[in-house]
């Protein structure tokens, strides 16, 4: 199903095997829990035990949209959608598709992002269609996702606000409700929330991160290049292709573009892809965060 941020891969919390199918689909390692949607703010109450007055507060702000509450489960909520944590993940996606399916059924839905584990994610129905092809029954078409980077998750406790994962709702958006916000910093043996796995979103093109594409490139000459820049072209060099996230340097318009424009570089199976990093400011530091990942596990130079 399409939401707002990326394609979710949907099943019913209730029915395990089609919870099943979502692991093995996407060779998931399953204690990597799964984020739950729903259609309506009320449905909180049937799914989480005690909602602490700032998260309520949070979700009619926020809500629909790309912000994900981890709160206390209730004993309902199956073992396998939390990977047996106290927590679950909740979200309403602000798109007009997933709405409308959410608020015609009678459960919620378990949605990961519809690509296979460390890959990039999908923003098109096109992308979802590639990865898993007719192993879907129904592929829904909402067009391209409009935020474009997942959700940003919080934990909430008391006044505390802790960011597990960056997204366009940014720490500065959530101070307005809270001077206690902290960013959750990853432990190397933890990964509390595996989106926060250092590989991810990965092209199977070598991929490298810097502030200087010119220079990168320069000392790559000879190679087939595919840039990924902020708001300037790429150098002009002979076997140098680019993508431009935002020419009028936008950082949610790049966040829109991003995975979309890595699958079209990855698709054409250079030997390198140079990701320009982004200022660290705004919606700029959770860019940066999925560029890193993208760019992690593959040597530099
Ligand atoms: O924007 C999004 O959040 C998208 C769309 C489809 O809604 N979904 C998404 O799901 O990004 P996924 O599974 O790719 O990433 C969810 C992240 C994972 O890193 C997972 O570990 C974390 O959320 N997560 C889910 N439930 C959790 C829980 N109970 N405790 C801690 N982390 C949790
Ligand atoms: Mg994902």
């Amino acid at each position: 199903m399409p939401t707002e941020t990326v394609y979710g891969l949907a099943a019913n919390i209730f029915n395990e095997e089609a919870v099943d199918r979502i692991f093995s689909l996407k060779n998931r390692p399953h204690f990597n829990p799964l984020i739950v949607h729903i259609g309506r703010q009320a449905d909180l109450n049937d799914l989480v035990e005690n909602i602490p007055p700032l998260a309520n507060k949070l979700a009619a702000h926020f809500w629909p949209g790309p912000l994900t509450l981890l709160l206390p489960k209730k004993d309902t909520i199956p073992a396998k959608i939390t990977a047996g944590k106290p927590m679950v993940a909740i979200r309403m996606p602000n798109h007009p598709m997933a709405l409308d399916l959410l608020r015609s059924l009678p459960f919620p839905l378990a949605a990961p992002s519809a690509n296979p584990f460390g890959r990039i994610s999908p923003t098109k129905a096109e992308h979802v269609e590639a990865y898993f092809g007719n192993q879907l029954p129904v592929i829904l078409d909402g067009g391209p996702c409009q935020t474009g980077i997942e959700s940003t998750i919080i934990g909430v406790e008391d006044k505390r606000i802790t960011i597990f994962r960056k997204g366009t709702i940014t720490e500065d958006a959530l101070r307005a409700f809270s001077d206690d916000v902290i960013s959750h910093e990853k432990k190397e043996s933890e990964p509390v929330a595996p989106g926060m796995l250092d590989q991810h979103y990965a092209p199977q093109t070598k991929t490298v991160l810097t502030n200087d594409v010119t220079g990168l490139v320069k000392e790559h000459t000879g190679k087939r290049i595919g840039c990924l820049m902020f708001k300037t072209p790429p150098p002009g060099a002979e076997g140098v292709v680019g993508k431009v996230l935002s020419t009028t340097g936008k950082t949610e318009e790049a966040a829109m573009h991003l995975y979309a424009y890595l699958h079209e570089l990855d698709a054409l199976a250079l030997d390198l892809l140079i990701l320009e990093r982004m200022p660290d400011t705004g919606v700029g530091k959770a860019i940066n965060d999925r560029l890193q990942r993208a760019a992690a596990g593959h040597t530099p130079h």
